[in-house]
């Protein structure tokens, strides 16, 4: 069995787009998208769902591994001809979503909020929503059913179309790993060429069969389709509705619906409960549809119960309880100066700062990356130290951006920066707090996920800057804040023969 499928195997270019140079294309930006999607809308005006599938039936789904869901796996050759060749052109670039052999994955765009997501699975679930609001109404197109019409496959538990896309390429990815299949389970990120103009993604380590990108794409796949099929007639239409969730004050002007809260939105809509049993209807599906399929060759004999828990547990761990981390790239951060040291894991200790300079939180990507360059320029200008000195900066956009990372050694707690992690909210927190959203973030995702994840031990302590260094951060309110939090502690020391706690 090769792992063709995975993208090891060069992907065949059309050459008309090979060749172009990129000033002629569209960026690899959600707005290139919607604005495809906007002309289209203009030209099928009188029906308000017709753009967006057959935006869905043009960029489909290439990769053998899309071919065991319940995405088109052939990409309709629409024409489209009332789109520019350019247009068409941006199209049929994004109509694959696999990566190619040097890490390189097609099919997803850069979105206003920093993150990266895969087109077929948002569109999967967005055409999935239309479908449930339409159900009765105006009959499906054929490859919009569900994949279900042998008698076999009717004894296995009916799949919700919102969540097919996601449970498939989970079940999928699950037991290819688990018959060895597949190197990778879940993952990764990525880094684009270019921020402004972005043309390449290329993965940071070895793809898996579920990119972040993919995930991404699923999981607004899930936000978008629920809200439309409860929403039988806003927003006007679909570009709209992804202006508002991508670029806008989210939907129906709730700031908390935007992709910025995609993971704690997503873990809202669909308890692990409801993943378990439609991973487990997908399993069901895949061995009775798709049984001599190559590529599920050696999986058949697994124990799917507890492969079922064991992916839920793994992928609620990984892109639910931990937060997303906004990489370096993303950020443009100048390279490390000199050879940074590796830290001993898992640590002891997490140093919550503030970091009083800006003080205020900034509240979109491209304000938070720029106070990271900025940090990262006095620490390493000014101060003359290698790097951004935090370990994490968390934002007030609700991302948590790589500072050091898990790995190096920082420079934001005197004497103690090889036993902790120095993780520091932007703004000054001296007589405010913190949004609520931004402290959830540390304290209900971010801890729990270093300790799962090794990178803290089990019984890891809080500890504000203040406690062990001279000074006034993390502000006055942050600490009272702090001192709340499971593994907080009382610092307490011998001076002159007394013993203080702090
Ligand atoms: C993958 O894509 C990149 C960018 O398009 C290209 O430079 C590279 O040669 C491709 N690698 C393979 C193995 O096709
Ligand atoms: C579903 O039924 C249609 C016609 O009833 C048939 O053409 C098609 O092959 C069936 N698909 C599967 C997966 O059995
Ligand atoms: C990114 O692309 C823009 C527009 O093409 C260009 O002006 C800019 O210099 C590029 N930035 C980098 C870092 O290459
Ligand atoms: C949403 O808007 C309200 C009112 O303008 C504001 O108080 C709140 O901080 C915003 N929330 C987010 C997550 O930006
Ligand atoms: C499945 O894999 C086994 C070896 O692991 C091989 O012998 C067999 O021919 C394969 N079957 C198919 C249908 O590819
Ligand atoms: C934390 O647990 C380790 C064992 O994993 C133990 O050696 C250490 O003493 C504990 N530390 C505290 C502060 O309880």
């Amino acid at each position: 069995m090769s792992l063709a499928w995975l993208g090891f195997v060069p992907v065949l270019l059309c050459a008309s787009w090979q060749t172009e140079n990129n000033a002629d294309k569209f960026p690899l930006r959600m707005d290139s998208v919607i604005g495809v999607l906007e002309d289209m809308e203009s030209h099928l005006e009188g029906t308000p769902d017709l753009p967006v599938i057959e935006l869905f039936r043009e960029i489909g789904c290439k990769s053998e591994f899309c071919q065991l869901s319940p995405l088109p796996a052939t990409p309709a050759s629409l024409n489209l001809p009332y789109l520019s060749e350019k247009q068409r052109s941006f199209l049929r670039h994004l109509q694959n979503h696999k990566s190619n052999g040097s890490w390189v994955e097609y099919g997803a765009v850069l979105t206003p909020d920093g993150t990266t997501v895969a087109l077929s699975p948002l569109l999967g679930g967005i055409a999935g929503g239309l479908k449930r609001r339409q159900e009765g109404a105006v009959p499906a197109p054929p490859w919009l059913k569900d994949p279900v019409n042998n008698t076999q496959a009717e004894l296995c538990p009916k799949m919700d179309s919102l969540l097919a896309p996601l449970a498939t390429d989970l079940a999928v990815a699950f037991s290819l790993y688990h018959a060895g299949q597949a190197s990778v389970l879940l993952g990764p990120n990525g880094c684009w060429d270019n921020i402004s103009a972005p043309h390449t993604f290329t993965l940071l380590s070895p793809p898996s069969p579920l990119s972040d990108a993919v995930i991404n794409g699923a999981m607004d796949g899930v936000i978008l389709g629920t809200y439309l099929a409860k929403n039988a007639s806003s927003p006007s239409s679909i570009s709209n509705l992804l202006n508002e969730y991508y670029a806008g004050e989210g939907l129906a002007g709730d700031n908390r619906t935007r992709s910025n809260f995609r993971r704690r939105n997503f873990a809202d809509l669909v308890s692990e409960g409801k993943l378990r049993e439609q991973l487990e209807s997908s399993l069901c599906l895949l061995r009775h549809l798709h049984s001599s399929h190559p590529l599920l060759n050696g999986t058949g004999h697994k124990d799917v119960a507890s492969l079922v828990v064991q992916a839920v547990e793994e992928f609620t761990a990984q892109y639910v309880e931990c937060p997303a981390i906004i990489p370096r790239c993303m950020w443009e951060a100048q390279p490390y100066r000199g050879t940074p040291t590796q830290l001993q894991l898992p640590l002891s200790f997490v140093y919550i700062h503030h970091t009083h300079r800006p003080r205020k939180p900034c509240r979109t990507f491209p304000e938070c990356a720029a106070d990271m360059r900025s940090m990262q320029h006095f620490h390493q200008v000014v101060r003359g130290w290698d790097d951004i000195g935090y370990s994490f900066v968390v934002g007030g956009d609700g991302y948590i951006y790589q500072g050091r990372g898990w790995q190096w050694v920082g420079a934001h707690t005197l004497g103690h920066n090889s036993k902790g992690y120095g993780v520091s909210f932007i703004g000054d927190y001296m007589e405010v707090l913190p949004d609520g959203f931004a402290l959830e973030l540390v304290k209900d995702n971010f801890l729990q996920c270093a300790a799962r994840g090794s990178r803290l031990k089990a019984n890891y302590t809080v500890y504000g800057h203040r406690q062990v260094v001279p000074t006034l951060c993390p502000g006055d309110r942050l600490f009272q804040e702090i001192k709340t939090w499971t593994g907080f502690k009382e610092r307490c020391f011998m001076k002159q023969g007394i013993r203080h706690c702090v």
